[in-house]
């Protein structure tokens, strides 16, 4: 097999990028890889260095790669942990914790941990099987308390902005799935950037053009200890369904998934796509009485109605 050479230096190359033609090698990868993200950052006028942002963390490559770029691009950028409480014979919850907090100490950045059962008396998994939404998988009650969370500590804290560290896989697979059932409440609402409204804290995603690979390459390049372990509910999802099939088609047709993506944001900018509005208009939204955080129920909010529930 012949050696592939970095094309800004001779030194071997650690990623070939084929949809951009690029291929770098351990110095070159991560320079670009940095400088990639803070374009994202700028065209996407997400932040800039006067925000004080919230990284959502998980322990996985694409979180903590996230969280090691805007440190190093001298962001002010904390960490949020979410602690489910999904075990099983790997740990999975606690071992995640473990690798976000280490990586937080190697830096010494500040951590934030949200524990579920300690805050709430019970687990993601006994919440779902408590309130019969999920026997099998917790996926969508934990989606559910993952997003109010995040909102939630991120204004307590008083963060400006909250960042999570989804993919061009994750979204594109997300489109695929939204568009094969024709959701057309979630298609308008998926963009790099979420305003912030009424009791929701502005909502970004800097990785959105990265794939998988180039993520966990530059994980691996910076020696960053993640988690590799995938959350054991996520075996045999839909989600990993698309982007299996998804990445096979890249195969054949090296930069279709960005392309897909990328023509997504440019019909939204041309104003194909347009946001559904209720029959009655435009959607009331009232604070929650337990929480606060706001909700279009007009009483309790969908995550404050999974704990009244028996
Ligand atoms: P997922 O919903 O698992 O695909 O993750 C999407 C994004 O949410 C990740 O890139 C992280 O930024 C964030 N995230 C996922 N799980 C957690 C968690 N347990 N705690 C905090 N943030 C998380
Ligand atoms: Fe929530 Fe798997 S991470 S169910
Ligand atoms: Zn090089
Ligand atoms: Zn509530």
């Amino acid at each position: 097999m012949t050696t592939i050479r970095c094309h800004k230096c001779p030194q071997r190359a650690v990623i070939r990028m084929r949809q951009h033609r690029l291929a770098l090698c351990k110095d070159h990868y991560p320079q670009w890889f940095i400088e990639q993200t803070q374009r994202f950052i700028e065209k996407y006028r997400m932040f800039t260095h006067q925000d004080r942002i919230l990284v959502a963390v998980s322990g996985g490559k694409d979180s903590l790669a996230l969280w090691d770029v805007l440190w190093q691009l001298g962001y002010e950028a904390e960490g949020l942990y979410i602690n489910l409480g999904i075990g099983g014979e790997f740990a999975y919850s606690d071992e995640s914790q473990q690798a976000a907090q280490k990586f937080a100490d190697q830096r010494r950045l500040k951590l934030h941990i949200y524990h579920v059962e300690e805050r709430r008396g019970e687990s993601v998994p006994a919440i779902a099987l408590r309130t019969h939404r999920g026997r099998q998988k917790p996926c969508a009650v934990c989606g559910l308390i993952k997003r109010h969370t995040m909102n939630q500590m991120a204004r307590q804290l008083g963060f400006s902005v909250l960042a999570t560290a989804h993919n061009l896989d994750d979204e594109v697979s997300f489109l695929f799935g939204n568009l094969l059932s024709w959701n057309l409440r979630q298609i308008p609402r998926q963009s790099p950037v979420l305003e912030a409204e009424e009791g929701f804290v502005r909502k970004v995603k800097p990785f959105i053009r990265f794939s998988e690979r180039e993520t966990a390459a530059y994980s691996i390049v910076r020696g960053i200890e993640y988690i590799e372990e995938e959350c054991p509910f996520a075996e045999g999802s839909k989600q990993l369904q698309y982007k299996d099939l998804l990445n096979r088609l890249e195969e054949q047709q090296p930069g279709v998934k960005l392309r897909f993506l990328l023509g997504f944001f440019n019909a939204m900018e041309q104003g194909f796509i347009h946001p559904i509005e209720d029959e009655q208009g435009e959607v009331i939204l009232n604070p929650c009485p337990s929480c606060g955080q706001p909700t279009s129920t007009g009483d309790l909010c969908a995550t404050c109605r999974l704990f009244e529930e028996n």
